[in-house]
């Protein structure tokens, strides 16, 4: 028996990186999957992947039109909605110094203000009850360098997941977060250029850890299925920390 047989999930930011390979192991694991992201090609490529089990919308979380839309499509077309998703993100490597005042509200908005719209409009959508993951970070649980809207987002990522599980436990929601240390995606490159440094430097840095390497999309994706699947049925409000023993 597959994990997901019969579900229904959105996955956002299933473009590219941790989102994609999400999607992909969803659908393996019997969901039909709504891939929702900015970049609409890139969501098409994915579903394209998956095939008739799959549907890419163009979206941004940050837009409540937007996610609204996102969630009446996958009722719309798939029946019904167990699992959510919220994994679209961006970073800007900045201090408080030289970040400006626009890319600290995108931060937020692109990865704050989705978990609440996309909680928003989805929860009622979930009436069997259903999982929500959020994606948190490393750097939700500690502080990292040069890189402060993203550390305060991701905290409040943390902790409204927190918050979504005690109001949604009664309904049959649960909400847990998964925080990925460095993995190898087109965010940690792009970090590496904003940081203006070399990229084999950057992955050397990301692999000092235990387990002597960044982890990869797959791995994290595994985490996810766990968490959005009935295999964590007595688990909410958690942080599954995902990081080759990073944070300990
Ligand atoms: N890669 C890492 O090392 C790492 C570590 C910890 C946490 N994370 C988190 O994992 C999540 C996925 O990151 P990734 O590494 O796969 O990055 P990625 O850049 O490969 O993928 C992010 C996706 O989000 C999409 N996106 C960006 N803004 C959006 C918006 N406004 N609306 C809809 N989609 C939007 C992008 O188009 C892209 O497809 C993010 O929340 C990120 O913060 C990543």
């Amino acid at each position: 028996m597959n994990a997901l047989e019969g579900k229904v999930a959105i996955v956002t930011g299933g473009a590219s990186g941790i989102g994609r390979a999400t999607a992909l192991l969803f659908a393996a694991e019997g969901a039909k999957v709504v891939v929702a992201d900015l970049d609409g090609d890139g969501a098409e490529a994915t579903a394209a992947r998956i095939g008739a089990a799959a549907l890419a919308v163009r979206a941004d979380v940050s837009s409540p039109d937007d996610c609204e839309n996102v969630v009446r499509t996958a009722v719309e077309r798939f029946g019904g909605l167990n699992v959510l998703f919220n994994n679209a993100g961006i970073i800007r490597r900045s201090t408080a110094l030289d970040l400006g005042v626009e890319d600290w509200d995108r931060v937020m908005a692109v990865n704050v203000r989705s978990v609440f719209l996309m909680c928003k409009y989805a929860i009622p959508a979930m009436t069997g009850g259903g999982s929500i993951v959020n994606t948190g970070s490393g750097w939700g649980l500690k502080g990292g360098g040069n890189a402060l809207s993203y550390c305060a987002s991701k905290a409040a990522v943390v902790n409204m997941t927190r918050a979504l599980a005690i109001d949604h436990a009664a309904a049959g929601i649960r909400v847990n977060s998964v925080n990925p240390g460095d993995t190898d995606t087109p965010m940690l490159r792009d970090e590496a250029r904003q940081l203006g440094e070399d990229w084999a430097a950057f992955a050397a840095d990301a692999a000092d850890r235990p387990m002597g390497r960044a982890g990869t999309p797959e791995e994290i994706a595994q985490a996810v299925l766990f968490l959005a699947s009935d295999a964590s049925s007595y688990v909410t409000g958690s942080a599954l920390v995902v990081d080759g023993g990073g944070l300990a």
